[in-house]
């Protein structure tokens, strides 16, 4: 009986609840409400409440009291790179110099299954310990680095998204694929890994610039074949890139067009960056119902530009946020919403914490196709918790002790926030 309590709990403190979308209909569509509760079995969220209430419904359930802790639920980082964990934080250099000088010498290492395990698992710790539950993470072009990424997950019990990398040209020799063998390496590896567990198979081919028309169009024929499979890629990151991608691709219309023309434009695409979009690229990732991933520590970072959050909501785009480690220069998807705000300021569009918080959970759950199931707190969803403690450090505590709201509290610990601020993560039911 002992097993069957393992992912049972009840857990007590300020919980944090999406009654819509926040991002879309204003800041009134989130609560935060004191002295709640949320009881959790067999790895899935049972109730909420007011805390008295639910100790009585559920007398069996070990309870952890968090107090005026903010149980939240976990993030969810739409757009990372495992690979790139032990390069995050390299000095100098812009997306293509910085592929070449940091990012595809330390992908080659992968080719060594037992290396690509252990940075898996550091991976996982680490973004663990910054309250993230859930990610959708590019492996390198090695299956084995893929096999390794989802064991490590699994040996958590974590829900998360990767695939095969697909490259084969413009890349060093030892990281290139060709077309057919990407095709053959992405199948068996969607075969062997989607749906099994919480794992699901995302089919990436890495960015027009690395990948021949060939190879775009077979990855465009797998994915018709696998529609509930998701499409992970690169767009429009930078104006080097982009004017790069027109060069290789004479004939298309603009950078998405050299997706769509080959089969990898859907409402299952995730299309991370999407910084410089023409009309006509906006238009479209509109009308398939196309998701978008907001990275602001890497558009920073790596010197790549201002993202449209406000324009692109306006569009009714479903839009995600993400780490991009480690182009991104944090795990923390803390430090992920203080950089969208302060993007989001030099445009002219100041970003409330209740929309930030929704974006780091519902907002790119919904892109993962996740709506309900994860980033949110409610009866049914996945028991992927975070629970943040909101005066976590000198500096945040004496500015919460500020605040006339709790809101004001969260933001505190958005802009000044680590993973110190994280008490606790759990992961379908599970403290980790
Ligand atoms: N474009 C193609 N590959 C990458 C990558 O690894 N990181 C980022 N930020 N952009 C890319
Ligand atoms: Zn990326």
């Amino acid at each position: 009986e002992t097993g069957e309590m393992q992912d049972a709990a009840l857990l007590s403190g300020r919980v944090l609840i999406w009654d819509g979308a926040p991002l879309r209909e204003g800041p009134g569509a989130a609560r935060i409400e004191d002295d709640w509760a949320v009881a959790i079995r067999d790895g899935r969220i049972a109730a909420l409440g007011p805390a008295g209430e639910l100790r009585r419904a559920h007398p069996d359930l070990p309870e952890t009291r968090y107090g005026r802790d903010l149980i939240c639920p976990g993030f969810v980082d739409a757009h990372v790179h495992y690979p790139q964990t032990r390069i995050i934080a390299s000095w100098g250099k812009r997306l293509i110099d910085w592929l070449e000088t940091y990012t595809f010498p330390e992908e080659m290492r992968f080719d060594d299954p037992a290396y690509a395990r252990a940075v898996a698992d550091s991976y996982l710790d680490l973004t663990r310990a910054a309250g993230t539950t859930c990610v959708a993470s590019y492996c390198t072009s090695h299956p084995a680095s893929v096999d390794a990424f989802f064991e490590a997950a699994e040996a958590r019990g974590q829900r998360v998204f990767a695939g095969k990398t697909c490259m084969d040209r413009n890349a060093p020799e030892a990281l290139c694929d060709t077309a057919q063998s990407a095709l053959d390496d992405s199948a068996a590896l969607l075969a062997r890994w989607h749906g099994r567990g919480r794992a699901s198979y995302v089919i990436t081919p890495r960015f027009s610039p690395t990948s021949s028309p060939e190879q775009l169009e077979a990855l465009g024929a797998l994915w018709a074949q696998h529609p509930d499979c998701l499409m992970q890629t690169h767009l429009s990151e930078q104006t080097d890139e982009i004017a790069w991608v027109a060069q290789l691709f004479p004939e298309a219309r603009d950078y998405l067009d050299t997706y769509e023309r080959f089969g990898l434009l859907g409402a299952g695409g995730l299309y991370g960056h999407a910084i410089h979009l023409t009309p006509r690229e906006v238009d479209r990732l509109a009308e398939v119902g196309a998701a978008v991933i907001h990275c602001p520590t890497s558009n920073t970072f790596i010197g790549s530009g201002l993202f449209d959050m406000a324009g692109l909501v306006a569009r009714g785009l479903r839009l995600g946020l993400a780490t991009d480690t480690g182009g991104g220069s944090s795990f923390s998807m803390l430090r992920t919403m203080a950089a969208a705000y302060e993007i989001g300021q030099l445009r002219g569009h100041a970003l409330h914490a209740a929309e930030l918080m929704w974006l780091a959970t519902a907002g790119s759950a919904e892109t993962l196709g996740m709506a309900g199931k994860i980033g949110t707190l409610a009866p049914g969803a996945e028991a992927d918790l975070c629970v943040l403690d909101l005066a976590s450090t000198p500096a945040i505590a004496q500015r919460a002790a500020r605040a006339e709201d709790a809101w004001e509290e969260v933001f505190a610990t958005i802009m000044l926030g680590d993973d110190r601020a994280v008490r606790d993560t759990w992961i379908g039911g599970r403290r980790g």
